[in-house]
């Protein structure tokens, strides 16, 4: 397993990461299977591990704390997320900073964090959404210089809107930020444009998020894939959004080098940019993890490979369906 260093943090984190997430309330998740996974992950390396409380109100934060407890001897990073006051996903500039995280509601949560990961001091908290609307207001700074003040958390980030890499920007600017988690693939490569120079600038670190695109870039999706109601991907890889999705995974298969698979080279692409800390991949299955895991070792795709990687760039824009 290879490690990088989460920006100004100066923490060595493992490379290949694993997403909590679908272990929430995705059909097809068992806890006993997805404490497994962790498990297994840890063996392998792995030292970073990004949860919510949103992810099934406190349920994947409470898997965490599971495993880090059985895992006393290893340094495990957790991530979490305060969740917005208002529920509302994507942040709107027009939604108020106090409505979405005042700070009664931001401590509060991170005390619930902090007993479901059973840690006096959460490693990394991120604001589950953002918009560079709030930078300005007050009460950003004091709850962010508060937390780490009374060793709440050590590290600050916030988890920025999917397809907006660059609102978050100017809350980066204001120095309270040590990571930003971003939506990062070979479909959207936006991220390079502005936000990840300014990361490297400002040594920030960066976590990239659904490297597999939500499960596509996986490559064992088909245009008849069809998910529960209940399950969040039945809306995210909605009739249109498969078709085009699918379409666009069918292309990249037609280009892979012999012998490496599609999740191989989406992963590969994205360690492949030095602006990137880590990704964090949603792995509920072993035999994920291990896959994904034995690729941190392979290194960086090939230039060439990266340099046509570059066309199957989609610049998409939020939809109602994206969050
Ligand atoms: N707003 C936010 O802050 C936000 C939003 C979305 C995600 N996230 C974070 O980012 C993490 C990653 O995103 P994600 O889990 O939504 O999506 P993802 O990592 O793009 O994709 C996860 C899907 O890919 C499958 N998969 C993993 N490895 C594979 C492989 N080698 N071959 C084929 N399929 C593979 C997983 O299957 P199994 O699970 O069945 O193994 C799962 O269905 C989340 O878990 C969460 O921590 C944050």
């Amino acid at each position: 397993m290879q490690y990088r260093k989460l920006g100004r943090t100066g923490v060595q984190v493992s490379d290949i990461a694993h997403g909590l997430w679908g272990m929430s309330g995705w059909s097809g998740s068992a806890d006993r299977e997805s404490l497994q996974a962790l498990q297994l992950a840890v063996d392998l390396g792995c030292n970073f591990f990004d949860s919510a409380w949103a992810y099934g109100e406190g349920k994947s934060d409470g898997l965490l704390g599971q495993t880090m407890a059985k895992n006393k001897g290893k340094r495990i990073f957790a991530a979490s997320k305060i969740p917005p006051k208002n529920e509302r996903w994507p942040a709107l500039p027009k939604f108020k900073y106090h409505d979405v995280f005042p700070p009664d509601h931001v401590f509060k949560y991170a005390d619930l964090i902090r007993k479901q990961l059973g840690t006096d001091s959460i490693d990394l908290l991120q604001f589950h959404v953002w918009t560079d609307a709030w930078t300005n207001d007050p009460d950003f700074r004091k709850t962010v210089e508060k937390l780490k003040r009374d060793g709440t958390i050590r590290y600050f980030g916030l988890s920025l809107n999917r397809w907006e890499p660059e609102n978050g920007i100017k809350a980066i600017r204001t120095g309270l930020v040590d990571a930003v988690q971003v939506i990062y693939s070979i479909f959207d490569q936006s991220p390079e444009d502005e936000l990840f120079p300014l990361c490297k600038e400002m040594n920030i670190g960066v976590i990239v998020r659904v490297a597999l695109d939500e499960g596509s870039l996986g490559g064992k999706m088909t245009r008849d894939t069809i998910f529960p109601k209940d399950d969040w991907r039945s809306g995210y890889f909605n009739p249109k959004n498969l078709a085009n999705t699918i379409k666009r995974v069918d292309k990249l298969k037609e280009i892979l080098p012999p012998g490496m698979s599609l999740p191989e080279m989406a992963l590969r692409f994205v360690l492949s940019h030095a602006a990137v800390s880590t990704t964090i991949v949603g792995m509920r299955k072993l035999v994920h993890v291990r896959e994904n895991i034995a690729l941190s070792d392979k290194g960086p795709l090939s230039p060439e490979l990266l340099k046509q990687l570059k066309k199957h760039r989609w610049n998409r824009k939020p939809a109602p369906w994206s969050d």
